[in-house]
């Protein structure tokens, strides 16, 4: 595919100005199925960003991530970890729902690395935007997305690992330490941790939750 680097309105653009250019992003295929482009949202001046996977049938839907079940979960685990659920901003690795239908159901399909490819233009913009302070990856898909496709989550979760030094493509990422409204900050560093979504379909919903909030918590301490 293309990508979406066609799509993106330059640099000078707002948060708002991309959402709304996201509206019409054809930068692969994934358009066509989907109801809408769902875009990230959440306080523009939030020093953490969360990158989910892909929105699922309810956020396609809504034009909203993380409204479902695992948008729930994760804000209840946030809140445990000892984040400010009302500070931070929330978005995907891929910007339309990805999936099949089996009779009237749509069910969800993981998106392939062209997926990724192709709408990562919109994450990269997104951070230039935000400027967090942190970035937590949640699961193995936006972990590629960031970090390459050799990172492996259930070995690397819960560190703190350099940003965007940790990138796949570092040169792609916006550094915090140029002017801006996070300038005092620390340099910016990305965790990951497991996806709300494997929390659910654990064997042990506690210990996946457990485990979930004990990465968070780390991702707390170093807001501190
Ligand atoms: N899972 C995700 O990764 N993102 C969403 O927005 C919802 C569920
Ligand atoms: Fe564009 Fe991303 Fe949607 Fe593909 S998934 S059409 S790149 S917004």
């Amino acid at each position: 595919p293309p990508g979406a680097q066609q799509f993106i309105p330059p640099q000078a653009g707002t948060l708002a100005e991309l959402r709304t250019a996201a509206t019409g992003c054809r930068g692969c295929e994934l358009y066509r199925d989907a109801t809408q482009t769902v875009f990230g949202r959440g306080d523009e001046r939030a020093r953490v960003v969360f990158v989910g996977e892909q929105p699922g049938d309810l956020e396609d839907q809504h034009g909203l991530p993380f409204v479902g079940p695992a948008g729930r979960l994760l804000r209840r685990a946030v809140d445990d970890a000892g984040l400010d659920p009302a500070h931070l901003y929330i978005t995907n690795a891929v910007k339309h729902f990805r999936h099949e239908l089996r009779g009237r159901r749509r069910i969800h399909q993981t998106p392939d690395r062209v997926h990724i490819v192709a709408c990562r233009p919109w994450l990269v913009a997104e951070f230039a935007r935000l400027r967090p302070e942190l970035v937590v990856v949640l699961g193995a898909t936006a972990a590629k997305a960031l970090l390459g496709p050799a990172f492996r989550v259930t070995r690397q979760r819960g560190e703190l690992l350099p940003w965007p030094a940790a990138a796949e493509h570092p040169e792609d990422f916006p550094r915090v330490d140029d002017a801006g409204p996070v300038a005092d900050a620390p340099a910016a560093r990305v965790l990951a941790t497991i996806h709300p979504s494997a929390v659910l379909r654990a064997d042990n919903q506690d210990v996946a939750y457990r485990g979930l909030v004990d990465d968070l918590t780390v991702a707390a301490r170093a807001l501190a």
